[in-house]
């Protein structure tokens, strides 16, 4: 029986193992973390992350082919490949800090895989890591090899949150890089023969190491690039009429673009997008090539003016000022079907408001006061470091209250922020939320969700993204 050990039981590694050992019944498959409190929630009925369908899959394998464990230098020492799924967050000092990928814990995994191997193994990059990560981590293993034989292979993952199990069912690819010697090659058959278990053979890409590494980081960035091209797009429909439905949707229907990540926004979170942009601009940076760099770094620079955009227009609706005025926000996860909240674009829009002084009251299915209160405390890129690294008790925003109720938070509010695309928001009574708010009332519509028509029928004054403006807000002055 083929042994697989996967080190990092996080958003990567817990759904991805869990496939495999459901789609390969013949291979044992254990998930090791450091996280004692993590691998806790992998064993019991509360998973540690909410992702539609995982629950099925870990009840169907767990026990049986697939296991979550602390022991982690056990596991390495029985596996015949190892996969290494922890995170690689942005650094935040020294050189590098704030662009640069923090390899601190791919560096301490690798150094335990030396320490306890005592056979051959195959180890595979997970994580997203920079461009000529397996030269590093090879020279680590080799360094200290005591004649064991390692083969480092890349094997970045494609999967989004909220759809990840219909991501890793049915990719649109797997990647495997590896090195193009004859045992190199034999890595990637080995890596390819778990995968062939469910995926098409053509489906299958196996490329040189450093094409597979920047893959994951050049797909990021060029998702990420059409999320703020439409975001950039977005901001001139407001300024001239035009519709950036209209237009995503004309501009999507050409096959060369096609349709798919042209809905204007907010701005883009999660854990990948800024963290992999900042990484490869840092990289272009350091081979020389500014300008690479400078085209990349764009794409940042327009989702964080689409943020402040967004409280920008809040505030200048509502007569220049939210100072003491009850704003709602309804979602507080990067996008709908996840509880995660790395990255959303609710925090930098709360501090904007809390900026502003005004008093916030969320709302979101997915995602507990504990973990608003932490984000709304911590210093830009602490989120993606263990949660035993981060402060362990943040002092609470005072002025922000979180409800488990979405008629609870609007209650009395002057104005209502749509943050994330939560399929519920579609059908809420907006006649019953506009009868508690005080008036006049204000829906800001940061994800295109609602109907602008309807809504100001009940007598809502509506901005949407993108959307040609209420005739309110037309007469305000321009928001840049
Ligand atoms: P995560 O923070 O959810 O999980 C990482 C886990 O690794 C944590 O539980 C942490 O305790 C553990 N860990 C850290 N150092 C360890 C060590 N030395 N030994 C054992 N465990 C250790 O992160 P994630 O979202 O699963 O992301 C992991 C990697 O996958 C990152 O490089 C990320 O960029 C990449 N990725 C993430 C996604 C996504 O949607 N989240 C998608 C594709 C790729
Ligand atoms: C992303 C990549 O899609 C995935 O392939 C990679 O493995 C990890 O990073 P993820 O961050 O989980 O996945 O979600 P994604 O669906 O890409 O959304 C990222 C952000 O972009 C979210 O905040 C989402 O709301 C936003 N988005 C997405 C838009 O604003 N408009 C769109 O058209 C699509």
């Amino acid at each position: 029986m083929v042994k697989i050990c996967c080190i990092g039981a996080g958003y990567v590694g817990g759904p991805t193992m869990a496939v495999i050992a459901l789609k390969c019944p013949s291979i044992e498959v254990i998930v090791v973390d450091i996280s004692a409190a993590r691998i806790a929630a992998w064993n019991s009925d509360q998973l540690p992350i909410y992702e539609p369908g995982l629950d099925e899959v870990v009840k169907q394998c767990r026990g049986k082919n697939l296991f979550f464990s602390t022991d982690v230098d056990k596991y390495i020492r029985e596996a015949d490949i190892i996969f290494v799924s922890v995170n690689t967050p942005t650094k935040t000092r020294g050189l590098g800090a704030g662009k640069a990928a923090d390899l601190t814990y791919w560096e301490s995994a690798a150094r335990m895989i030396a320490d306890v191997s005592q056979s051959d193994k195959i180890v595979v990059e997970k994580s997203t890591v920079p461009v000529k990560t397996a030269e590093a981590i090879e020279k680590i293993l080799t360094h200290n090899s005591k004649g064991i034989n390692y083969q480092i292979l890349s094997n970045p993952e494609f999967l989004a949150e909220g759809t990840a199990i219909k991501d890793l069912f049915n990719p649109d690819r797997v990647l495997i890089g590896g090195r193009e010697t004859p045992e190199g090659q034999k890595a990637i058959q080995a890596l390819k023969n778990v995968y062939a278990n469910w995926v098409p053979e053509e489906r299958i890409i196996t490329t040189n190491l450093w094409s597979a590494e920047l893959s994951k980081l050049a797909a990021n960035a060029f998702l990420a690039q059409r999320i703020s091209s439409v975001n950039a797009i977005s901001a001139l429909c407001e300024a001239t009429g035009a519709n950036v439905a209209e237009v995503a949707y004309s501009v999507g229907k050409d096959s060369r673009i096609g349709p798919k990540f042209l809905n204007a926004s907010v701005g883009f979170g999660g854990s990948c997008f800024q963290k992999d942009i900042l990484n490869l601009v840092y990289i272009c940076d350091c081979n020389g090539l500014p300008e690479a760099a400078n085209y990349w770094k764009q794409v940042i620079k327009i989702n964080d003016y689409q943020k402040s955009r967004f409280v920008n227009r809040v505030v200048a609706c509502m007569f220049n000022t939210v100072s003491g005025k009850k704003i709602a926000i309804l979602g507080f996860a990067f996008k709908k079907d996840t509880g995660d909240t790395r990255e959303t674009p609710a925090i930098d829009v709360c501090k904007g408001l809390l900026g502003d002084k005004a008093k916030i009251s969320i709302y979101d299915p997915q995602v507990t006061e504990d973990q608003i209160q932490r984000d709304l405390a911590m210093n830009k890129f602490d989120w993606d470091h263990p949660i035993h690294l981060q402060p362990m008790s943040p002092t609470a925003v005072k002025e922000v209250t979180v409800t488990w109720d979405a008629y609870e938070a609007t209650k009395g509010a002057h104005g209502v922020c749509i943050l994330t695309e939560w399929d519920e928001f579609k059908t809420l009574d907006y006649a019953k939320i506009y009868a508690n708010m005080q008036k006049p009332a204000f829906i800001f519509d940061g994800r295109n969700v609602v109907d602008p028509e309807k809504l100001r029928q009940i007598g809502f004054i509506v901005y949407s993204i993108g959307k040609p403006l209420d005739p309110w807000l037309a007469d305000m002055p321009a928001v840049a």
